[in-house]
């Protein structure tokens, strides 16, 4: 698959994803039994980015309650792209359409539990240490400091739904979360866990500890499916049908139900904005082995 990395773009808005291989290609599948198998550039450590708004719904609904956050944000896909800001003063209550556009994950991100900014962080780091069941996981502080740098996008996002009433905190210690949120670095073995968690209802391989509730797990394999890849959703739907969330870093988590965790990362994106070898690779494996859940 490695002949596709020469296709697409590497993303460059955020100055330090400028420096990714081009030609990197890793992908890890979590299995059944707790076995991790890895290929390719599985040990080269990436950062989540967009992926990281799975991450950040389950653990928003955990602390704030499904009610408090789609009393803000909506559950329908959009086929905008991802910082769009135009709908939010279109719509009524300005309520953006769903978490896995920044509109909507700044917003999720401001429910996560916690007073301060760094208890915030504090509390999404412990989580997704239980996800990936490694301890020693933490964020990109080069990527993080670049992107909040040039987050002004996302500033002028925040700042519109605090002027709405749809985030109610402040915006800058906001954006210092997000981008640390979006920073969170990791192998595909790490990414393929979190993907075998959501796929097993919630729980933990080794121990069967339920480290997010069937419901939430449910959920969030529902708007990977409907929204995780962006107006690319419906077509990986028909072929892969495995749900799925991208990161304009190159990541891609999947996430088969009852099946196994997959994670990919290949920084070359395509003109939908996610990874070209990635994608080509989910259709790959789901032809294979058969994983569409339609
Ligand atoms: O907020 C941003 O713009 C980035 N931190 C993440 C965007 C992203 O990954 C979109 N996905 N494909």
């Amino acid at each position: 698959m490695r002949a596709f990395t020469g296709e697409g773009e590497v993303a460059t808005y955020i100055p330090e994803l400028r420096r990714a291989a081009p030609d990197a290609l890793g992908c890890a599948l979590y299995t059944k039994n707790g076995i991790c198998i890895g290929f390719g550039d599985k040990e080269r450590m990436f950062t989540l980015q967009s992926v990281s708004k799975v991450v950040a719904l389950a653990l928003a609904v955990m602390d704030s309650g499904e009610d408090e956050v789609f009393g803000k944000v909506g559950m329908e896909p959009t086929g905008g792209p991802f910082y769009s800001m135009a709908r939010l003063e279109l719509m009524n209550r300005s309520k953006p359409l769903n978490p896995m556009i920044n509109a909507g994950a700044l917003t999720v991100t401001s429910m996560i539990g916690g007073r301060t900014a760094t208890d915030k962080l504090e509390r999404l780091l412990r989580f997704v240490r239980e996800l990936t069941g490694n301890e020693q996981l933490t964020y990109d502080r080069a990527v993080a400091a670049s992107e909040l740098e040039t987050a002004d996008h996302n500033r002028a996002l925040a700042y519109f739904l605090k002027g709405e009433g749809v985030i109610n905190s402040d915006v800058e210690p906001l954006l210092d979360v997000y981008t640390k949120q979006c920073a969170l670095s990791m192998t595909c073995c790490d990414l393929a866990r979190i993907g075998f968690v959501f796929g097993h209802e919630g729980r933990s391989p080794e121990t069967g500890e339920q480290i997010v509730p069937v419901p939430v797990a449910r959920m969030v394999k529902t708007f990977m499916v409907t929204c995780g890849m962006y107006n690319e959703s419906g077509e990986l739907a028909i072929k892969a049908g495995i749900p799925a969330k991208s990161g304009v870093s190159g990541a891609i988590l999947g996430s088969v139900p009852d099946g196994m965790g997959i994670g990919i990362y290949s920084p070359p994106l395509n003109e939908k904005g996610n990874s070209l070898a990635g994608v080509e690779l989910l259709k790959r494996l789901s032809r294979h082995f058969h994983l569409s859940i339609f």
